[in-house]
């Protein structure tokens, strides 16, 4: 097979004629499926990007006006922000309960960090069943369903990484109550990995070194994969956004869906109080009147340590990645199938093929991933929002296998929020109770108090493992 002319001149035109090294030598079907992941490459693209962030680290220009962003606090301020948070509260029932709501999901990351072999969201998480990360956000979907009379379809976005294992999972689970039909797969694009010298990594004879694009692909990804089209005919308009590796969050929560619709925001934000001023949270800020979030490795540290007169941090809000986006505005952003978002680089050890055509695996980085993040869509809306929340109500993230951050971490916030549900509905709990509620019967207090009053739940002993289903 010869490659088509049009791309060999793309190609050579990148400089990057290396990739064709071993092309003659390939059978006819290595070469087509080849031929097809360079056609996706956007070769007229790359010598900007290599100039931009492989031959020169992009520089992090902290604007001179950088400022903590404004929020809406967890408590109600005066009287007329507390009519607001209640306003805010119907508008956001009756919302979901016209079926105007979805839920998103990214979850194109693999549980590498957690030393976990396979998707992260099939990770067993569940601190006395272990059940896994997925299975407490379907859980989520199915009780606020019930609740409202309505059906929620739950967008999910995977990676090629893992894409056919989280389908496999869902399959082989029952997609955990939920209908087939209701949860929409699609996947992310990918990226490929730049050597420090500037050329294509190839990690086989017939493959570039590809990986995920960041979650910033997300948006792109929903415009391509027909998802914004699906949204717009079953009369969606609000997207409840969230991380794979969070089972704490509330799938959709009412008052932070009505206040995004009550003050016209296009994409809003949830907020929590750093818990020192490195915490690895993105951070809150305000430049040209416009909201960002600064990722923690990139605001300088005299910045984050800054302090008001009273000695709280001055930039307290870190983002827990929860947002709610309106569908138009992501519509808007990918009009002509393009999105211009920043890349941010990550220097990394990529496997790749030698000029021997053999595999090597670098002991040091010798290349660059490229990635866009969702939040950087935040400074490009006309509009933002960000409230509050109470950190122990919608925050447990499962990033690193123990200490902060971690699965252990994360189990105990679980066995918290359903034992402090538990106890404001009368039941007393003895010390070193294991509690686990099924995500499909409560997702908040009052189902908490409702089951409590069902069941006649009134004690649960010391040390005992209980899981309420
Ligand atoms: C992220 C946020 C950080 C936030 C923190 C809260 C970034 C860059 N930073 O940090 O601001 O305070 O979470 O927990 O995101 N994902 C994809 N595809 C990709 C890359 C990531 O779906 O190509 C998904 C992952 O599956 C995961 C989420 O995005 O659900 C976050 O990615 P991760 O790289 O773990 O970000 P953090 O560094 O933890």
């Amino acid at each position: 097979m010869k490659l088509n002319d049009a791309l060999t001149a793309r190609i050579s035109s990148a400089k990057q004629e290396h990739l064709l090294r071993y092309f003659d030598a390939l059978t006819e079907k290595e070469q087509a499926d080849f031929a097809a992941q360079l056609e996706e490459v956007d070769f007229a693209a790359l010598p900007e990007l290599v100039e931009n962030y492989v031959l020169n680290r992009p520089h992090i220009t902290i604007p001179d006006d950088l400022g903590p962003a404004p929020y809406y606090p967890l408590s109600p301020r005066d009287d007329a922000q507390k009519k607001l948070y209640l306003d805010a509260v119907s508008c956001g029932e009756k919302l979901i309960r016209a079926g105007r709501v979805a839920c998103l999901t990214v979850a194109g990351g693999q549980g590498t960090r957690l030393g976990f072999d396979g998707p992260k969201g099939t990770f067993p998480i569940g601190p006395v069943t272990g059940r896994s990360l997925f299975a407490y956000f379907a859980g989520g979907i199915r009780r606020t369903e019930k609740k409202y009379g309505v059906k929620i379809v739950w967008y999910l976005m995977t990676s090629r990484l893992n894409h056919e294992a989280t389908v496999d999972f869902f399959r082989k689970n029952d997609y955990f109550g939920l209908d087939a039909d209701q949860v929409f797969f699609f996947t992310q694009g990918t990226m490929p990995a730049i050597g420090y010298d500037g050329k294509l990594l190839m990690n086989a004879k017939n493959s570039l070194a590809l990986s995920p694009d960041g979650h910033g692909g997300t948006l792109l990804a929903l415009r391509k994969s027909g998802a914004l089209d699906k949204m717009k005919r079953d009369g969606v308009d609000t997207i409840s956004y969230f991380q794979v590796d969070n089972p704490l969050v509330p799938v959709i929560d009412p008052k932070f869906i009505g206040l995004h619709h009550l003050t016209g925001s296009q994409m809003s934000a949830v907020m929590l109080a750093k818990t020192n001023a490195m915490e690895k949270l993105g951070n809150f800020c305000v430049s040209q009147n416009r909201l960002q979030i600064i990722e923690y490795s990139d605001l300088p540290k005299e910045l984050a340590e800054k302090t008001l007169p009273d000695g709280t941090l001055a930039f307290i809000a870190g983002s827990p990645a929860i947002h709610v986006i309106d569908r138009t505005f992501v519509e808007t952003l990918t009009a002509g199938g393009k999105l211009q978002l920043p890349w941010h680089r990550a220097d990394k050890k990529i496997p790749f093929i030698g000029q021997d055509g053999n595999l090597v695996s670098p002991e040091s980085p010798n290349g660059v991933k490229l990635e866009s993040f969702i939040f950087d869509a935040l400074p490009l809306a006309e509009k933002t929002m960000v409230l509050e929340c109470d950190r122990a109500e919608v925050f447990a993230p499962t990033k690193n296998p123990t200490g902060v951050d971690s699965v252990e971490s994360c189990r105990a916030m679980l066995i918290d929020r359903d034992c402090r549900r538990l106890r404001s509905a009368g039941v007393k709990i003895g010390d070193g109770a294991q509690i686990e509620i099924d995500p499909a019967l409560a997702v908040d207090a009052a189902d908490v108090a409702e089951l409590v009053a069902a069941r006649n739940i009134s004690e649960i002993a010391s040390g005992e493992k209980v899981v309420i289903d």
